[in-house]
């Protein structure tokens, strides 16, 4: 089979510890036929999302990924045939192709997308990540203005616009993120009015002083000590937005997770709500809309990362989990 043919990323064993190179291995495989219902998809990017290592775990919101398949993930991709009705060649789609070059996937897994440029911002703002931070932050958290945002991973693909997200809504932004760099390139580039470095300890009492006024919402994307830290700073009603838990994905879970919840919960009346972008996408035209205007009127800057080539997406991954990127990180393919 020739290097042309299609080329594919297996993931050859679940990792029980950190995940490595090792875990990944690149063949040819064919290029399938579509059938009845399906289209034949080219990947042009491949997004690389902290959930992927989380499917490796078992079943979620989605199956598990298995060993000795395909790994999978989510990409923007032209139709190159099609058997299905309402797609044609040349179309342009998101769906979960999986880490290869071709993918033949039934029509009713894929979404038409627009074409624009850059088409990066498919998969980044007016994809996934920007669609999970404004459903996220808006629906689930309601911040209200004049109200302190917490957000962690702050300076990824979800956090960069929850924190631009909350900004626009007059809130006081508070970004976690790792190391010094990161944390100055939130306030500098970003607006945001304070930024936390976790890895640098005490969180807690950096928090304290980068949001005196106790916080009214948090964006959670990591779970963990920072949970716990941001917990008992909560303000009295204030909304705990659960969006992930990356510090459980790499590595067996801890065993501990926030000590002290139910207490605080009710005393301060909290609530915590934990969301999947899917259960809001009846208002997906509503929310592209408000990231469209705010992209083209300079409020919202979008940060991306893309890495050349399908070879490299095992490297990036795991480069992801260890805090490498800012912004959306992706495979051009
Ligand atoms: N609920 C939904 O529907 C939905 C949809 C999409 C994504 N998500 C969630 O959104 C979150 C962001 O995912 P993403 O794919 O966009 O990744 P991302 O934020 O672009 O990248 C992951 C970042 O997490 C940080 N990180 C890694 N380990 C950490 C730890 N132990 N503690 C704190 N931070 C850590 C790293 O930055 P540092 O340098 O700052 O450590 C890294 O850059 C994830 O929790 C994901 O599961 C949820």
């Amino acid at each position: 089979m020739s290097e042309a043919n299609n080329r594919q990323v297996l993931l050859v064993e679940k990792p029980t510890g950190k995940l490595g190179p090792e875990h990944f291995r690149m063949v040819n495989g064919g290029i399938p036929e579509p059938k009845d219902g399906e289209a034949l998809l080219r990947l042009r990017y491949l997004s690389l999302d902290a959930a992927n290592r989380a499917w490796m775990h078992g079943a979620t919101y989605r199956a598990a990924v298995e060993a000795n398949t395909v790994m999978s993930g989510g990409g923007i991709a032209e139709v190159v045939a099609s058997k299905a009705p309402g797609l044609a060649p040349g179309d342009i789609v998101f769906g979960d192709t999986g880490w290869q070059d071709y993918a033949a996937v039934p029509a009713k897994h894929l979404s038409k997308m627009p074409k624009l440029e850059p088409m990066t911002h498919l998969l980044s703002v007016y994809g996934i990540a920007g669609l999970t931070a404004y459903f996220g932050l808006l629906n689930v958290g309601k911040p209200r203005e004049g109200e302190t945002v917490v957000v962690s991973a702050a300076a990824g693909s979800v956090g960069s616009i929850v924190g631009q997200i909350a900004k626009i809504k007059g809130c006081r932004v508070v970004g976690i993120a790792g190391g010094k760099d990161k944390c100055h390139w939130l306030t500098s580039e970003f607006g945001f009015d304070a930024a936390v470095d976790y890895k640098d300890g005490g969180t807690y009492k950096a928090l304290r002083s980068a949001a005196p006024n106790g916080i009214d919402v948090y964006f959670d994307n990591v779970g963990g000590d920072i949970l716990e830290a941001c917990l008992p700073q909560m303000n009295n009603r204030g909304r705990i937005a659960c969006c992930g838990a990356i510090s459980q994905y790499d590595g067996v879970p801890s065993a501990h997770g926030p000590r002290g919840v139910p207490g605080l919960i009710v005393v301060k009346r909290l609530v915590m709500q934990g969301f999947i972008v899917m259960d809001f996408m009846d208002q997906r035209d509503a929310a592209l809309a408000d990231l469209q205007s705010w992209v083209a009127s300079g409020k919202l800057k979008v940060q991306e990362d893309v890495i050349d080539g399908l070879e490299n997406a095992p490297a990036a991954l795991i480069g992801l989990l260890a805090g490498e990127n800012r912004g959306k990180r992706m495979i051009r393919v």
